[in-house]
């Protein structure tokens, strides 16, 4: 979704910011923007529809300045349009912000500003805050502190930074629930919504908290919050490798995320198996052994693939642990008033840490009192902090819209979690030691997966021109078939149906054809000829199958086979899944699509 950069020190500050911007693509966006103020006065501004590319040509040699400020916008209020792109300015072209977020009083405050005789030139939530900043700016104020007052009159969640003409030497940035990392230099500084964008100039990161603002200088920064209150922040280091920002010899980001994965889950198991008592160590969960036996029941919430993860999280946990759980999409849990249960774990899991309708449930769990963990990938996110404890993935950096290795290590991290609260419960030392056992054959056994790529290629060209598929999978396959399609959907827009094998008959059955196959999961357990006699059924209506088995099933009953190697039942959903992403990513790419960034959609979703 949008992405913010500014910069303020002794060099140009337009080249870092169309690199910035262009760091920021994989979240998603519409149309970019820059403005700069520097030695000569005044403001420099160009914005348009479009690519970071577009903006780049768009900006003539002589649009320099040492401070500067960009975004990439993903629409919410007003279409994609130059206008609509930000910077925006107020009347004067004094003042020029970028926010992310969004201004729930924004027709309110607009309609007071018009009054005053401001005259807006776009559709945007985002106009008024300019206006709005001016409107405080007048003779001896400090940027700071008009921005403080604007700030005091709007309700809404944001993440901005201001430039100021006659105050250059300067940029206010303030955070509400869209993040802001300050980047600290040799003399120079820089801000941006997003460690990546920043990466390569500098690993010494501030990320600012909700409620607090910061003016940024060449020489430094000083942090504060609404009330003017000062506070003060310890730089962190960032500690993703700086090449997980490039393909790295991949045609697509999310080609090289998919290969990533033996080395991802290795980082999420790290130091975390204990062989001796057959558990995992967890410290980060904040809750010892007797406060864990007292939990009655888990909650996990997500939204998309992380939702799904939940799904596959909540098996883990009621096979190993024999707790009662279940996952549920965070985006519907708040809106239905839900009951929280003193006795109830809620895990709340994000890649990113900053999907909006994930941390509004959070929020509604913890103002009614109750307790929740975070299985987060993104150190010092909105998410992760909000959370009472948890478990970072240590994924590394995932830019490709599409998720892959983070979901896989979410699934490994409910593992972890499972096994941990298992051998608290029942589960017994032998269970343990088979669990601890099949986890660290994990990154092979993926290996063995990938392996299979060029495979899985010539099978995707081969299904990808359906006009559908449908994907089946029984119990611990039915959240795999569930991801598995939204893989496909999300970036080949292959319309994809996921449903419980056991379920086919009971409707779907009726859109089984040659032109709609079926990708069915068919792991060699206790379900095993249940999932055979559904492929039968399919057969017997002239559908074409692709099984992801153990086991080759007969030539009458699946047209192709992906054999994935067998790990403890409980985990073989994990290994059953890379396949289905290996399809959906070959699949895009036979259909021509734009694999790292599809239509539509954003990384991070950071609104409502
Ligand atoms: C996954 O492929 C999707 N892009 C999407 O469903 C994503 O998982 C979802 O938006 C949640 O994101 P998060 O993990 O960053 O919270």
């Amino acid at each position: 979704m949008c992405g913010i950069v500014a910069y303020i020190g002794p060099k140009d500050a337009t080249p870092f910011l169309l690199e910035g911007l262009a760091r920021l693509e994989y979240r998603g966006y519409d149309s970019a923007g820059v403005a700069v103020a520097g030695r000569t006065g005044g403001i420099k501004l160009r914005k348009v529809k479009g690519r970071v590319a577009d903006l780049a040509a768009a900006v003539p040699a002589r649009f320099k300045g040492t401070t500067g400020i960009g975004h990439t916008r993903w629409a919410t209020h007003g279409v994609p349009s130059d206008a609509n792109a930000h910077p925006h300015l107020d009347n004067a072209e004094r003042i020029a912000v970028v926010h992310n977020g969004i201004i729930e009083n924004a027709d309110e405050l607009r309609a007071k500003l018009t009054a005053d005789g401001a005259v807006f030139r776009s559709e945007t939530d985002t106009e008024v805050l300019g206006h709005l900043i001016a409107a405080h700016a007048t003779e001896g104020v400090e940027l700071e502190e008009a921005v403080r007052a604007a700030l005091g009159k709007v309700v809404g969640t944001y993440g901005i930074a201001v430039l100021d003409a006659e105050q250059p030497d300067r940029i206010v940035v303030a955070r509400n629930g869209s993040p802001i990392v300050l980047g600290i230099g040799e003399k120079e500084m820089f801000v941006a919504s997003d460690v990546s964008a920043l990466v390569r100039y500098t690993r010494q990161v501030v990320h600012l908290e909700d409620g607090e603002l910061a003016t940024v200088r060449a020489d430094g920064f000083r942090t504060f919050t609404e009330d003017a209150r000062t506070t003060h922040r310890q730089p962190s280091t960032v500690d993703w490798e700086i090449d997980s920002y490039d393909t790295g010899g991949y045609e697509h980001f999310l080609l090289k995320e998919i290969h990533e994965q033996p080395g991802s889950v290795e980082r999420t198991l790290g130091g975390r198996l204990d062989e001796r008592f057959a558990t995992a160590h967890l410290g980060g969960l904040n809750l010892d052994a007797r406060e864990l036996r007292e939990i009655r029941r888990v909650k996990i919430l997500g939204c998309g693939s992380a939702y799904y993860a939940g799904e596959m999280g909540a098996q883990l946990i009621e096979e190993l642990a024999r707790i009662p759980a279940h996952s549920e999409p965070a985006s519907e849990f708040r809106y239905r008033n839900p009951v929280i249960e003193a006795d109830t774990l809620y895990i709340a899991v994000s890649q990113s840490g900053e999907t909006y309708d994930t941390l509004a449930a959070v929020q509604e769990v913890k103002r009614k009192g109750g307790r929740v963990l975070g299985v987060v990938n993104t150190v010092g996110s909105a998410i992760a902090r909000e959370c009472d404890g948890g478990i970072y993935l240590h994924a590394g950096p995932e830019i490709s819209v599409a998720s892959t290795k983070a979901f896989t290590s979410t699934v490994v991290a409910f593992a972890l979690i499972a096994l941990h609260f298992g051998r608290i419960h029942d589960l017994s030392p032998a269970d343990g030691r088979r669990i601890v056992s099949a986890l660290k054959a994990l990154p092979d056994q993926i290996r063995e997966v990938l392996a299979q790529s060029d495979a899985i290629a010539g099978l995707a060209a081969e299904y990808a021109g359906s006009e559908g598929m449908m994907f089946i999978g029984r119990v611990r396959g039915y959240p795999v078939a569930r991801e598995g399609a939204q893989k496909l959907k999300e970036i080949s827009y292959v319309h994809a149906e996921a449903y419980p094998a056991s379920e086919l008959k009971h409707g779907p059955l009726a859109l089984i054809s040659p032109e709609l196959p079926t990708v069915a999961l068919v792991p060699d357990d206790e379900l095993l000829d249940k999932n055979l006699t559904t492929l039968g059924e399919i057969k017997a209506r002239s559908g074409r199958v692709l099984a992801v088995a153990h086991r080759r099933p007969e030539t009458k009953l699946a047209d192709h086979c992906i054999l994935v190697p067998k790990s403890e039942p409980e985990l073989d959903p994990l290994l059953l899944n890379i396949p289905l992403q290996l399809l959906a990513y070959h699949a895009a790419v036979a259909l021509g699509r734009d694999v790292d960034k599809p239509r539509n959609l954003a990384k991070s979703v950071t609104v409502e």
